[in-house]
């Protein structure tokens, strides 16, 4: 699906590395639900999403970044296989959730904005370029079996 360089193995290690689970996924999942509010229709169960406050202070969302980035630690472990890693999570979210694949797409960018606010100026342009690739090789991943 991807060919990886050792550099570009080692870069996102280093990415992943920096990265705190329970800080960033919070935060990446509460962006895309103030920045995108349509993306809430996906968590009614969750409770109260009704403004930017709310969003960052809910629970279940902060539990859920967590989900969801624990996921994403899979995807690095297996750079090699990331569609075959995703497979299963794919045919989750397309049949019994729902959720529209566009949607991958806006959480891997608000977690790369979240990472940048985060790393500051070690968040070099050559890292993102690197972090990105990633990103989509993940996003590709999540929506195959989709179709
Ligand atoms: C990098 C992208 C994503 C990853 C890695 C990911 C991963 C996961 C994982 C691991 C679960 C739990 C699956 C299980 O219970 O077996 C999950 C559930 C879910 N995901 Fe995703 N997800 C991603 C993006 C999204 C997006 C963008 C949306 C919607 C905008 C979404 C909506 C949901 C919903 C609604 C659930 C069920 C939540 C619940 O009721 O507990 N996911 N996701």
């Amino acid at each position: 699906m991807a060919d990886w360089t050792a550099a570009e193995k080692s870069t996102i290690a280093g990415v992943w590395g920096k990265v705190n689970v329970n800080e960033i996924g919070p935060q990446a999942l509460g962006r895309v639900l103030i920045v995108y509010p349509w993306t809430q229709r996906y968590f009614g169960s969750f409770g109260d999403l009704s403004n930017a406050a709310a969003i960052l202070g809910n629970g279940k969302v902060a539990a859920h970044g967590k989900v969801v980035l624990n996921a994403l630690d899979k995807g690095v472990k297996n750079m090699d296989n990331v569609k075959g890693t995703y497979a299963a999570l794919s045919k989750l979210h397309c049949v019994s959730l729902k959720v529209d694949p566009d949607n991958f797409r806006l959480l891997a960018d608000c977690l790369t904005i979240v990472i940048a606010t985060k790393f500051g100026a070690a968040f070099t342009p050559e890292i993102q370029a690197t972090w990105q690739k990633f990103l989509s090789v993940v996003v590709v991943a999540l929506g195959s079996q989709y179709f």
